[in-house]
């Protein structure tokens, strides 16, 4: 029988924090020996101060004769997708096949459902790993495959970087919070996100509003992560596209990519090229101790991908995407 916990970041003790490292640490070296290894950091990172923009994000923990056996991150988006828990659940490698997912998972159920979710989906699962099988055994469907990539930049010519901003458009850029004068354009721009190939993912594009850009903004605010934009407007003073980079505390050597969008309009200009190599640019100068940039975007975006491959990223792992209803 299973003990499952919410984890609470304000009241954990160091051994609670070691054992949840210690778990997540042999997890992914076992499940995503591509990646680099899971860092103390990065674990605290990610239960404290999670990814601003996906919504409110719970940690269970589950535990047999007092141990830490499993952990599930769960994230309940907002803004549109309200029907959704998006879960991430590692068993620890020394106790896996003994049914502890499959208790946990069902565990979890009318806990999500209780919060008004209605399906789940798990993300970044390895192609024909145990995670699929696990899944589909549990009635999930693979929906849709992702790639993670990772610039180093010790590694890249920054002389990839010097593009020139096309002809009928000029950048602008900003740290935190948007202009006023433009926010209301940029809000209408984000919407450009929903284009991106998501296969039968239920996850859409949420609706953007200035309330919800404010929102996030003041998120990152709180959380200490400094949020840059680069944004191209046209020349009738439309914004046109955006790309987002965040430096996270406690993680000063990785930055991370959020969106790049550009309007349907404008596309095929190398937009998203310029709009990303100033950002790169602009970022690794003021931080010379960035020594990686992560980005994830779908498979079968291969646009993205190849400006992504152009700047000097390698696409490190794919990961499936599974879904289910609860
Ligand atoms: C997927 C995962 C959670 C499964 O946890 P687990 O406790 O080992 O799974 P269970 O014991 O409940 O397995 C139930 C069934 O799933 C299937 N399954 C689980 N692991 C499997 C594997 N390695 N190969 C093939 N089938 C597997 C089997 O049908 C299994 O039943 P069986 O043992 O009677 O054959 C675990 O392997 C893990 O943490 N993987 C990495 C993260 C991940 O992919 N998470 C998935 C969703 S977010």
């Amino acid at each position: 029988m299973l003990d499952v916990r919410l984890f609470d970041a304000d009241r954990a003790s160091d051994a609670d924090w070691d054992a949840l490292h210690e778990l997540q640490f042999s997890a992914c070296r076992l499940d995503s020996p591509e990646r680099p290894p899971m860092t103390r950091q990065e674990t605290i990172f990610g239960v404290r101060a999670p990814q601003i923009q996906a919504g409110e994000q719970l940690v269970w923990t589950a535990h047999r004769d007092d141990r830490l056996v499993a952990r599930a991150i769960v994230t309940l988006p907002g803004d549109g997708n309200e029907q959704l828990a998006l879960v991430r659940l590692h068993v620890h490698p020394d106790v896996r096949r003994q049914g502890i997912g499959t208790e946990f998972f069902r565990a979890l159920e009318p806990m999500l459902r209780a919060r008004g979710r209605t399906r789940a989906e798990g993300w970044n699962l390895t192609p024909g790993g145990p995670g699929e099988s696990w899944a589909q055994r549990l009635g999930f469907r693979i929906v849709h495959t992702a790639v993670l990539q990772i610039m180093e930049l010790s590694e890249v010519d920054r002389r990839r970087w010097d593009i020139a901003v096309p002809a009928g458009y000029r950048l602008m850029r900003w740290v935190g919070a948007a202009p006023e004068s433009l926010v209301s354009a940029y809000a209408k721009a984000r919407a450009a996100i929903g284009d991106a190939p998501l296969g039968k993912s239920e996850f859409g594009a949420p609706d953007w509003s200035v309330d919800r850009v404010r929102r996030i903004e003041a998120s990152y605010r709180e959380r200490g992560i400094e949020h840059r934009t680069v944004v191209a407007v046209s020349s009738a003073g439309e914004v046109v596209g955006l790309t987002e980079l965040e430096a996270r505390p406690l993680l000063p050597e990785r930055l991370h990519q959020g969106d790049t969008a550009v309007l349907a309009a404008h596309r095929g200009r190398g937009l998203g090229l310029a709009m990303k190599s100033e950002m790169l640019r602009w970022f690794t100068t003021d931080r010379p101790r960035v020594a990686q940039i992560w980005t994830g975007t779908g498979a079968a975006n291969t646009h993205m991908i190849a400006v992504n491959h152009r700047l000097g990223f390698a696409t490190v792992r794919t990961g499936s995407v599974v879904s289910r209803e609860l």
